[in-house]
């Protein structure tokens, strides 16, 4: 099994390579580097995160691996290829897509990331569930970062907020490839640093994924901040639209999670009227009731008490009752 799992990252790094080849140096592929360019990545870039380019054509992988000697059963079991219908024959399953290696945390490449040139669903196309890859099992960008508890980590959905993050400097930032952040990934995340800042996209989906990340990430005993990211938007967005500096500025303002929560809570209630402030102290004191350290808690409890014109104590025994 250890000599086959060796295969099977080997031809992984063999596709790879091909992909790249065709991104940098076929007639089909210069049009996907225009597109690389068109988003603002650079060559540079290109390299670091060893992009590539799968052709449009239904065999070009299966004939480059084919003239490797390399097995078609071993590109079925790495979900490189899909079996026709009629079970005559292979196809492969990246074609006319822009690739991104992911790499395990050892910088071994066990699966890709596809996105469509065309209008093509899905958008992005990952490789399935492989004896090398289990999506909630890793980080993209993982085997960049540096292990350091005091930086804080930026965690982002996409690839491409991933990469352009990097590309202006920010090298602390990985993706969760997709909106569901797992355990997994945020033990994964705890070896590497103390803290986390989540960046998702401001949308239905990556607000709904920042909520259920928080609470995961806290689990394991991450220090999780939150982005307050402006609506619509995602990080490859803010910095192509208002630049580097102003995500730097994001970053500096991002907010501890409890007061991201209570921020939110607060979003769509009048509290200046009785019904709307008791509505909100309901909301808060469910939030606080999170927070475990006596002073932490005093101090959030104060906040809400003169933004409320109630006293400290009225909040911490509501908290404490609930507790219960
Ligand atoms: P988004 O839809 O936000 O895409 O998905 P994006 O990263 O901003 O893509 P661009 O900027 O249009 O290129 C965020 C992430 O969710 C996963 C991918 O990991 C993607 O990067 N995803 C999204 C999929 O796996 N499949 C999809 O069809 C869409
Ligand atoms: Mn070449
Ligand atoms: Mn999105
Ligand atoms: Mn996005
Ligand atoms: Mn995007």
């Amino acid at each position: 099994e250890f000599q086959e799992k060796r295969e099977y990252l080997r031809v992984n790094r063999l596709a790879a390579k091909y992909y790249n080849h065709c991104l940098l140096h076929t007639r089909e592929g210069s049009k996907a580097m225009e597109y690389i360019k068109e988003r603002g990545l650079t060559a540079e870039t290109v390299e670091k995160f060893y992009l590539g380019y799968a052709p449009p054509s239904w065999d070009g992988l299966i004939k480059f691996a084919h003239f490797e000697g390399v097995k078609i059963d071993t590109l079925e079991k790495i979900g490189l290829i899909i079996p026709r219908k009629d079970n005559k024959g292979y196809y492969d399953r990246f074609r006319n897509r822009l690739m991104f290696p992911i790499e395990d945390v050892t910088k071994n490449i066990i699966g890709f990331g596809g996105r469509a040139l065309d209008e093509s669903m899905p958008k992005y196309l990952n490789t399935p569930e492989t004896p090398l890859f289990s999506k909630g099992d890793n980080l993209y960008a993982l085997s960049m970062i540096k292990k350091d508890p005091a930086l804080d980590t930026i965690v982002v959905e996409g690839y491409m907020d991933c990469i352009t993050l990097h590309q202006y400097g920010f090298n602390q930032s990985v993706a969760s490839l997709g909106t569901a952040l797992t355990k997994n990934q945020a033990r994964l995340l705890k070896k590497y640093t103390d803290g986390v800042i989540l960046s998702y996209d401001a949308d239905e989906a990556g607000k709904a994924a920042t909520m259920r990340g928080i609470d995961i990430l806290a689990q394991e005993g991450l220090r999780v901040k939150v982005l307050n990211m402006p609506n619509g938007k995602d990080p490859d967005e803010v910095i192509k639209t208002y630049g580097p500096q102003h995500f730097q500025k994001l970053l500096t303002d991002s907010m501890d999670f409890i007061s991201y929560k209570l921020f939110l809570a607060k979003k769509d209630i009048n509290i200046q009227t009785h019904d709307g402030k008791l509505k909100f102290i309901k909301r808060a004191v469910d939030i606080l009731t999170g927070v475990d350290n006596e002073p932490e808690l005093e101090l959030y409890a104060k906040k809400l008490a003169s933004e409320l014109g109630i006293s400290v104590q009225a909040i911490k025994k509501e908290v404490q009752r609930r507790k219960l």
